[in-house]
């Protein structure tokens, strides 16, 4: 059997840097806990990056997946499919009553890509409004909607026409969206940003103006959407003021783990998309719509959205024993701790109890993506851990 050590140089070998890795070689998974090689598991709050939202390798959807590829592992939008259509409908039937159209494809910032292109389509207008902090994806036009440290820099030479508004701040918005503006762009929590919110009158703001100015509200939810916060998607919800923006995109957990990312439009979004407009050979494979269709139903049938509400309402409570955490942001199981002093070793000294939790740009916030199946033991685990660690 190969060792860590092993195994680390090999990767570090034959792949080109991305991510700052963890000392974990990830072999087996089932629901929140993930089993390395050498036989230890770690409880896993960052849902293997905000992707198994049902858990790792929920049977339901493993059982999906398996039967579908005995049956047809591909074929595009050149054919019609049953596969497809049963996902398709299931999305559009747990979306926001607005949003009656689907779009397939394979990641966020490929949706968020296309979200933009049918706003310029849909306005003929060419410039899109994003706010400070928010991350939408790392393909040319989404780093470029991307006003968060570095990212934009290593997009360069930069996508004309993106500008910049401040997150929360309606004002911040006034002077710059006129009438060449195409659509405003947010992730409605910003994650990686260290769990920011808006009041809930910043998203009523929004839609009024975007109402008022002819210009496409989308919500990049790829981190918010399919239960994240505990309800199906931020749109519509109350800590959103029960706004519906024209467009949502969604990935990550959209397929738990089956790379799948969508777009869901209006109807007057869709009127302005003719054929061969949008398109993407994988997009819509039958692999990835039965993992669709079955990560909808595994959520459905283990109620995890209720499951979500209450044990987020129990780790609050829980929390407010830990000295060190002086502010809880963000809803649902999407959460940002924000500490009274830097995060990173605590993350760290977490992982030596086994316990994966995530980062983010703000040095003092620790942020838990975990399955929507967590338990209150496993909430209790994570509790009695960091107080623990922080004790020391
Ligand atoms: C809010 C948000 N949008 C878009 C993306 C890009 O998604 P992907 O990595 O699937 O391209 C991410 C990825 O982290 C994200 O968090």
């Amino acid at each position: 059997m190969r060792t860590l050590d092993d195994i680390t140089e090999l990767e570090e070998q034959y792949q080109l840097a991305t991510y700052k890795k963890m000392p974990v070689v990830a072999e087996r998974g089932e629901g929140v806990w993930v089993y390395a090689s050498n036989g230890e598991r770690y409880l896993d709050l960052y849902g293997g990056h905000a992707v198994a939202g049902t858990g790792h390798c929920h049977p339901h959807v493993v059982k999906a997946i398996r039967e579908q590829s005995e049956k047809l592992l591909f074929y595009s939008n050149l054919v019609y499919s049953e596969t497809r259509a049963r996902a398709a409908e299931k999305l559009v039937s747990i979306a926001p009553d607005l949003l009656t159209k689907a779009f397939f494809c394979n990641s966020g910032t490929e949706a968020n890509e296309n979200a933009m292109r049918m706003a310029r389509m849909a306005t003929g207008r060419e410039n899109i409004i994003t706010f400070s902090g928010g991350f939408h994806g790392r393909t040319a036009d989404a780093i470029s909607a991307t006003f968060l440290g570095k990212y934009r820099e290593i997009g360069k030479p930069n996508v004309p026409g993106h500008l910049k508004a401040e997150f929360g701040n309606i004002e911040s918005l006034s002077a710059i969206a006129d009438d060449l503006v195409a659509a405003i762009m947010l992730e409605p929590i910003q994650s990686m940003a260290g769990v920011k919110m808006a009041e809930p009158s910043f998203y009523r703001a929004l839609r009024e103006l975007c109402d008022q100015r002819g210009i496409v509200l989308i919500y990049d939810e790829v981190q918010t959407g399919v239960g994240r916060t505990g309800d199906w998607f931020f749109a519509g919800s109350s800590a959103g003021d029960g706004v519906v923006p024209d467009v949502i995109t969604l990935a990550k957990s959209l397929g738990s783990g089956v790379p799948v990312g969508a777009c869901l439009v209006t109807e007057a979004i869709a009127s302005h998309i003719k054929e061969n407009d949008l398109g993407t050979t994988f997009g819509g494979g039958m692999i990835a719509m039965a993992a669709v269709t079955a990560t909808l139903e595994a959520i459905e049938n283990d109620r995890m959205l209720h499951n979500v509400r209450e044990v987020e309402r129990y780790l609050r409570e829980r929390l407010r024993e830990i000295e060190q955490v002086v502010n809880v942001r963000g809803r649902g199981f999407l959460l940002g701790l924000e500490f009274g002093d830097k995060a990173k070793p605590i993350h760290g000294a977490l992982l030596e109890k086994k316990i994966i939790t995530g980062t983010s740009s703000d040095p003092k916030v620790l942020r838990l993506l975990p399955p929507l199946s967590l338990s209150k033991s496993e909430a209790d685990l994570f509790v009695n851990t960091l107080a623990e660690v922080t004790r020391n």
